[in-house]
């Protein structure tokens, strides 16, 4: 079988989500855009002995350019190994909307992908992830497949509430269609207002009954959490001291993941904690150095504070820390 992938260093994410499963922790997937976030996952993830999802979503595809990041997440995986590391490297399409689409980075390189039918109703949503899954199987690509809708933004969809997982379709969902993965709703949501908090109120537990429903009836079935960010307090207030204005930003408390990544939970998806960390740092170098210019000066701390908090999550929250 022809692995388009393996010529880019990659590995698709079977064997790595059969050992998360074993040893009771998750594969952080995290979301890259630019060459600093790349820079700070691939290199949090080294030094702290992590495997690695990198993820590719729609909008990330068209700010820059399928062709460069393909060759980046190669030239990541080279920079790894020249460090002296092994970790295994998985480049993964997030949110993947089309056959169209999921051909066309299977076909470019990508170890595996996800195709999100989620919105579309469900036998829709089962004909389609099965397509996708008959070609990517072809090429030795995993996929993952999502029931249940989150609320907030998933690319262009914008849904205003969430739809739990129904724990009674996902066998039937699982057994038509072939995935590899699956993601659920649990309670989590994409973006910084994960909840909408009245003062004093705090973030509601995630559907962990849901979540154990499932196991039930899949059993070893590895589970993908997205809209994952903790939205850390630290980053919403030094963006918020330094200009920005980011009010009622709320995530998934750390304890709560660590808890989730202890079960069939897998893959944790993780984007706009990063995003954040970046901003404060820029909007602190900023305000600190109004006469900066060099975006080596602002970028660079940004990608030395986001390396920092991979390690940090690695280490505290997935639990996937010196499992590479
Ligand atoms: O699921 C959404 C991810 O955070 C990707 O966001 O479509 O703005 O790149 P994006
Ligand atoms: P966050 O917005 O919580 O980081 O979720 C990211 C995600 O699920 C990407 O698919
Ligand atoms: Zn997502």
């Amino acid at each position: 079988m022809k692995r388009m992938y393996e010529e880019l260093g990659l590995v698709n994410t079977r064997e790595v989500f059969k050992k998360a499963m074993e040893g009771g922790y998750a594969i952080p997937a995290y979301n890259f855009n630019n060459m600093e976030q790349l820079q700070a996952i691939m290199i949090g993830c080294a030094e702290s002995k992590s495997p690695v999802i990198l993820q590719v979503s729609k909008g990330a595809r068209e700010y820059a350019n399928q062709t460069l990041l393909r060759y980046m997440a190669m030239g990541a995986v080279k920079m790894v190994r020249e460090m002296g590391s092994n970790i295994p490297v998985t480049l993964h399409l997030d949110h993947g909307d089309s056959f169209e689409t999921c051909k066309s980075c299977i076909e470019f390189g990508f170890s595996s992908v996800m195709i999100d039918g989620s919105h579309l109703p469900y036998e829709g949503n089962i004909a389609l992830t099965k397509q996708v899954v008959d070609y990517a199987h072809g090429y030795d690509v995993t996929v993952e497949g999502e029931l249940g809708v989150l609320a907030g933004i998933e690319d262009d969809v914008v849904a205003e509430k969430s739809n739990y997982t129904d724990p009674k379709q996902v066998q039937d969902f699982v057994g038509r269609t072939g995935v590899d993965s699956l993601a659920i709703s649990i309670g989590t949501s994409h973006g910084a207002y994960k909840f909408k908090l009245k003062p004093g109120e705090s973030v509601p537990p995630l559907r962990f009954d849901i979540l154990k429903e499932v196991e039930k009836r899949l059993p070893g079935f590895p589970i993908v959490l997205h809209g994952a960010s903790s939205v850390l307090q630290k980053y919403v207030a030094m963006i918020n001291e330094y200009g920005g204005k980011l009010e009622g930003a709320a995530g998934v408390p750390e304890e709560q993941l660590r808890e989730a990544a202890k079960s069939a939970v897998c893959k944790i998806n993780i984007d706009t904690d990063g995003r954040m960390v970046v901003t404060a740092i820029i909007r602190k170098v900023f305000a600190e150095n109004p006469k900066e210019f060099d975006p080596r000066k602002y970028l660079g701390p940004a990608r030395k504070e986001l390396t920092e908090v991979i390690k940090h999550k690695n280490t505290n929250v997935l639990g996937s820390a010196n499992r590479a």
